[in-house]
């Protein structure tokens, strides 16, 4: 984690973060998810002020436009708002652009006291994570899904449980082909493995789901893709939702990353286990096509699943 303190009014006078929140609103942002854990951000606090900024990084080959590291980016500002509150402050939020790269500028402006949802998510902070292996087969409680809706919609975002056998079958399609092109994709396999080197910071080897919605995640070229029926089979078992936007900027790009933190964390404190999925997604094809054979308007930006996490067997968190 690291969170730079700007110098300017040296952090000591009652209009600032002392040293002991700006370790919390550090502790915070470093808790989200982030596409291969990259963390694409950095942290500076001054006065009541907190400053996130995206860091630069070379393109990658799955996602030339830098979607990934704006999504992951939405997640970390979600906390840090959500750490604000919970420092007893109420945050006003300004998203902004440097050159290519997005920035928020994050001001606590007044004292108040958080929601009974704002404190159960960021409670649930430090234990949100990825899971990626099968859930248990039990249906999410009743109601799960309308507040997970809820959790996540936001000014020009909207969540849209994919529902029945149809639409299982458009999801499957649109990942089989998008597994295929990355499949077959070198350069992409060659990032792949640098990310899941065991002496990296990247994702953990064992990140590569194994059956379902999950297994066509991340693509090796050792994958063995399911056939599509039998995804769209495993796809209706599990509660699949695909995250939209009203447009395609890269603030929307921003929007859907905190929509989908307050979902995942919302879930989190039910105790529910969920991963998201987005690569599929870089590929235009792949995003209009889906939102033709859904019949969406909006632009589709992420996927993700949740359930009941099934008995993890020992080592596989
Ligand atoms: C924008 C974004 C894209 C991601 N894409 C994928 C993905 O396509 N497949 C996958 O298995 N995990 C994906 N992840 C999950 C990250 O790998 C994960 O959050 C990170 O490794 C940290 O692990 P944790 O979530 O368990 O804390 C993505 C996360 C973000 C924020």
């Amino acid at each position: 984690m690291s969170v730079t303190r700007a110098l300017a009014d040296g952090g000591h006078g009652q209009d600032s973060w002392s040293a002991a929140e700006s370790a919390v609103l550090g502790e915070a942002v470093h808790c989200a998810p982030s596409v291969h854990n990259t963390r694409p951000w950095e942290l500076t606090v001054h006065g009541r002020t907190a400053e996130l900024r995206e860091r630069p990084g070379l393109p990658a080959q799955h996602d030339p436009e830098g979607r990934d590291p704006r999504i992951s980016f939405g997640a970390a500002l979600a906390n840090l708002v959500l750490a604000i509150g919970g420092l007893g402050w109420a945050a006003e939020v300004a998203t902004g652009l440097a050159g290519d790269l997005v920035t928020a500028t994050v001001t606590g402006t007044h004292r108040s006291r958080p929601t009974d949802a704002e404190n159960r998510r960021r409670r649930a902070l430090a234990d949100r994570w990825s899971h990626r292996h099968a859930f248990d087969r039990r249906e999410l409680p009743e109601g799960t899904r309308d507040v997970l809706l809820d959790a996540l919609a936001a000014p020009g975002v909207t969540g849209r449980w994919i529902s029945g056998p149809d639409e299982a079958l458009a999801v499957a399609r649109s990942l089989d082909y998008a597994a295929r092109v990355f499949r077959g994709n070198t350069e992409y396999q060659r990032e792949l493995t640098l990310w899941t080197n065991p002496r990296g910071h990247g994702v953990r080897p064992d990140a590569f789901g194994a059956v379902g919605l999950a297994a066509v995640g991340l693509t090796t070229s050792r994958t063995r893709l399911p056939d599509e029926s039998l995804l769209a089979d495993r796809i209706q078992q599990e509660a699949v939702l695909v995250v939209t936007t009203s447009a395609d900027t890269p603030q929307d790009h921003v929007r859907a990353g905190a929509a989908m933190e307050q979902a995942w964390l919302e879930a989190t404190s039910r105790d529910l286990a969920a991963s998201v999925m987005t690569q599929p997604l870089h590929l235009e094809e792949v995003r209009t096509g889906l939102a033709q054979r859904l019949g969406l308007t909006a632009v589709p930006q992420l996927l993700m699943r949740f359930g009941l996490p099934a008995e993890p067997e020992v080592g596989e968190r």
